[in-house]
């Protein structure tokens, strides 16, 4: 594929969930320059010189090549520094993987398979998306106002870019694929009809694919960059009601996500089989050649503030966890405030939280995990598919922006 920077700034295009070779997974300093900006310009305004990037003028060609399980990623822009403003104003979007084996499932498809980008943002009295960049221009200077540097939200939710869309459904089931695309917004999702009841969320799907079974939830909490795949079934709501998928952390308006008018009742052939899928790799501890404490923190960068791993900001001449290709590793990763956790390349599977056993939403091969506020989790995966260098971070936006990545280098 190729990528072509049409915008005033640099740009570098990530695909979040992709296995992807390492040249072509969108490393923050591997720019796409603009028109008019001399291609020696890899340095960031904050001086850090990355002597491995590769800087590109205009285009770029990427290299995708999709061996792996059928699964909803995205891509999103990763640019050093300014990865959270240009999210916000609109670089990311849906990457959808398929398979045979999927289809052949019967879940709801076709116009009852509805890809959900969720995301806050704000806007001035024009109309025009507000960041409260420092550098508006994000040419020079990167980072938010002090306010903000717990992360952005916004006050109006767009569901696929429609502020509260409400959309028609026949009396059926629906697979609602989900996508938190939001900066630094967390949501806890429940599907509430005009009555009160509360529609089962059956979740299918993790970020990385189908799970080994269907799970049920009630309310499902979904953090930044997170997808669940969730069977709906609107069959007992009467034609004319509506169903509200409602943020239980959000207040006033930001409450509402999005919602659904049961417009006519219909057939449905659909179903959600008891086993969905076998492939799903089954790490377990004792598999683990190391295990590894890792802690997402505040803390100083630069004379201000910054949001560190392992007491460290970012920085990309730095290699901070060196693994064999093949190796499975347990990752115990700590957090102060809420963290979402991501890893490029490598899916992982959730072993524990808080000392305890893994949530009912943790199922599946995961690629970001959700650390709340004081807790610890283990994750365990193989780093196989390529050799490279990869980062993982948190993907709080404005976090990963202020020094929270690290650089993951699989030899
Ligand atoms: Cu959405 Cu570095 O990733
Ligand atoms: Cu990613
Ligand atoms: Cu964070």
């Amino acid at each position: 594929m190729t990528h072509r920077n049409e915008l005033p700034v640099p740009t570098v295009v990530h695909l979040h969930g992709g296995r992807t070779p390492p040249d072509s997974d969108g490393y923050p300093t591997d720019l796409v320059l603009p028109e008019g900006r001399p291609p020696s310009a890899p340095q960031g305004p904050h001086g850090m010189h990355d002597p491995r990037a590769v800087v590109t003028r205009l285009t770029r060609d990427y290299t995708f090549p999709m061996e792996q399980r059928a699964a909803l990623l995205w891509y999103h822009d990763h640019r050093m520094d300014f990865t959270a403003p240009a999210i916000w104003r609109g670089l990311a979007g849906l990457h959808i993987v398929r398979d045979e084996a999927e289809d052949s499932l019967g879940l709801p498809a076709g116009p009852r398979e509805l890809p959900l980008m969720i995301a806050d943002r704000a806007f001035g009295a024009d109309g025009g998306l507000r960041y409260p960049s420092l550098d508006p221009s994000l040419r020079e200077r990167p980072g938010v106002h002090d306010a903000y540097l717990a992360g952005v939200l916004g006050d109006v939710i767009l569901v696929n870019g429609a502020p509260w869309p409400v959309h028609e459904v026949d009396a059926a089931r629906y697979r609602l694929r989900l996508l938190n695309a939001s900066n630094a917004r967390h949501y806890e999702l429940e599907a509430v009809t005009d009555d009160g009841r509360r529609l089962d969320l059956v979740q299918v799907g993790a970020d990385q694919g189908l799970l080994a079974a269907p799970v049920a939830h009630r309310t499902l909490p979904i953090a930044p960059a997170e997808r669940y795949d969730v069977v709906v079934d609107f069959a007992g709501v009467p034609v004319g009601g509506r169903v509200r998928v409602r943020n239980r952390l959000g207040s006033g308006r930001t409450r509402d996500v999005l919602a659904f008018r049961v417009a006519r009742a219909a057939a449905d052939h659909s179903r959600v089989p008891r086993v969905l899928s076998a492939d799903a790799p089954a790490w377990r501890r004792s598999d683990a050649v190391r295990v590894r404490d890792l802690s997402f923190r505040a803390g100083r960068m630069r004379g201000g503030h910054g949001w560190l791993i392992g007491g460290l900001p970012f920085d990309p001449a730095r290699t901070d966890v060196t693994v064999g290709l093949g190796d499975v590793e347990v990752w115990r990763l700590i957090a102060d405030v809420h963290h979402p956790v991501h890893l490029h390349l490598a899916g992982f599977r959730v072993l524990s939280r808080g000392g305890g056993p893994p949530l009912p939403h943790d199922a599946g091969l995961k690629d970001t995990v959700s650390l709340r506020p004081g807790e610890s989790a283990e994750i365990v995966t193989r780093f196989d598919g390529y050799r490279g260098r990869y980062l993982f971070h948190c993907h709080n936006a404005e976090h990963e922006d202020m020094g929270m990545m690290a650089n993951l280098e699989i030899h």
